[in-house]
């Protein structure tokens, strides 16, 4: 497949000069959902699928892009002096965010580029197709204009300040570093207070990991996503009132029930609980998993799909029929809602034999209760973005 979007690249921008070519993943999370913007920890893992990328400086100061997605938008041309966000320029508000971010950052870039993307993460599926986008543009500044001293963390963490600042998705650091930090067979444990990580191997004997996307439209920047971070920033004043704590990570779930009750805002109080509660779920998963204790881990996980649809409201009926749907079948270890909710997709872990069924059932009571198809994915677990040639 790179040899193709080389000559197509070459067909695009024409040939000769230094094109080099990348590759960045998608991500899924395991546990730990709505816990990064609170200082919590998370368990995401990054993909084999992912976005593919070639790319070649250029001389003068435009910007040409090309997705193989979106090809009927053909060669989109910008300039480094024209790097503002429109809602009209769709996808290139990616890459235009990271090229931003870098100038923001100290990191200026002076000549522009030709670059063409190709992505088999399902688009809009919930599989961080955007952060797999940031870090993909990330590493290809930082190789083409020299940029040795940015690590991948750093880059995680410019893709977040993209996100956030440039397409005023007020995301956390999970999806970013998952991708940014993916290896091969691991998923990565990481306390999103101070960013210190563990890799954990995920070998799950005789299971698979399958997604499930619901395939209903959303826009995050539209969703409730930003409002239920606002929900929890009030809910951790509240409680900074009574106790010195930076996060709602931070409060285990006895000191949480002594002093719930400050928090005046019901609402916000669920929103709360769910973080605090999801937080400490997630440290006891990895520590099943590290003992071996797979149906520990799919339990906590089919809890966290309840505190997120009872307590943090970020479920809707889509991912519940699917997630319901699954705990309904047989060789199914656990399954919740993955991602920010709101549509996107579902994660399940299955037993090998069973996987066919499991599609075929599931997919069968979607579609009959929701009027469309879900579509399934049995994912493996692959290395973060980096350089192929
Ligand atoms: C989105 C965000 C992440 C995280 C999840 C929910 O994927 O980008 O930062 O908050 O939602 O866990």
């Amino acid at each position: 497949m790179m040899l193709q979007l080389m000559e197509k690249f070459q067909k695009l921008f024409g040939e000769g000069g230094d094109i080099r070519s990348y590759f960045s993943p998608g991500r899924v999370n395991l546990i730990g959902e709505h816990t990064d913007y609170n200082g919590g920890h998370v368990f995401p893992c990054a993909l084999t699928i992912g976005t593919y990328g070639v790319a070649r400086k250029r001389g003068d100061r435009k910007i040409r892009l090309y997705s193989e997605n979106f090809s009927k938008m053909g060669v989109i041309e910008t300039s480094l002096d024209d790097l503002v966000y429109q809602d009209s320029a769709g996808w290139t508000n990616y890459p235009k965010g990271i090229v931003w971010t870098f100038r923001e950052k100290g990191y200026p870039i002076d000549k522009g580029f030709d670059m063409l993307m190709y992505g088999n993460i399902p688009n809009g599926s919930g599989l961080s197709s955007s952060a797999s986008v940031e870090l993909l543009m990330g590493i290809i500044l930082k190789d083409m204009f020299g940029y040795e001293d940015l690590t991948m963390i750093n880059l995680a963490l410019m893709g977040q300040y993209g996100e956030n600042n440039f397409n005023g998705m007020n995301c956390g650091i999970m999806d970013q570093f998952a991708i940014a930090m993916g290896k091969k067979d691991h998923a990565i444990f990481l306390d999103t207070q101070n960013l210190q990580y563990e890799y954990a191997p995920i070998h799950m004997e005789g299971c698979k990991i399958v997604i499930a996307a619901s395939n209903k439209k959303r826009k995050l920047t539209d969703s409730k996503y930003n409002e239920r971070r606002a929900e929890c920033e009030e809910a951790l004043k509240d409680i900074q009132s009574v106790k010195t704590v930076q996060a709602l990570g931070e409060l285990s779930e006895e000191e949480f029930e002594e002093i719930k009750d400050v928090i005046k805002n019901p609402v916000c109080r669920k929103r709360a609980k769910h973080a605090v509660y999801e937080n400490q779920r997630t440290v006891r998963a990895v520590k099943a998993l590290k003992n071996n204790e797979l149906e520990t881990f799919g339990r906590l996980m089919n809890e966290s799909h309840i505190s997120l649809r009872d307590d943090y409201e970020v479920t809707g009926k889509e991912l519940d029929t699917l997630v319901e749907a699954a705990w309904k079948q047989e060789g199914v270890i656990g399954s919740r809602m993955t991602g920010a909710g709101f549509g996107g997709c579902t994660v399940s872990i299955v037993k090998e034999d069973k996987v066919e069924d499991f599609v075929k059932n599931v997919g069968g009571i979607y579609e009959k209760t929701i009027g469309y198809a879900a579509d399934f994915y049995v994912v493996e677990i692959g290395d973060g973005t980096r350089r192929i040639s």
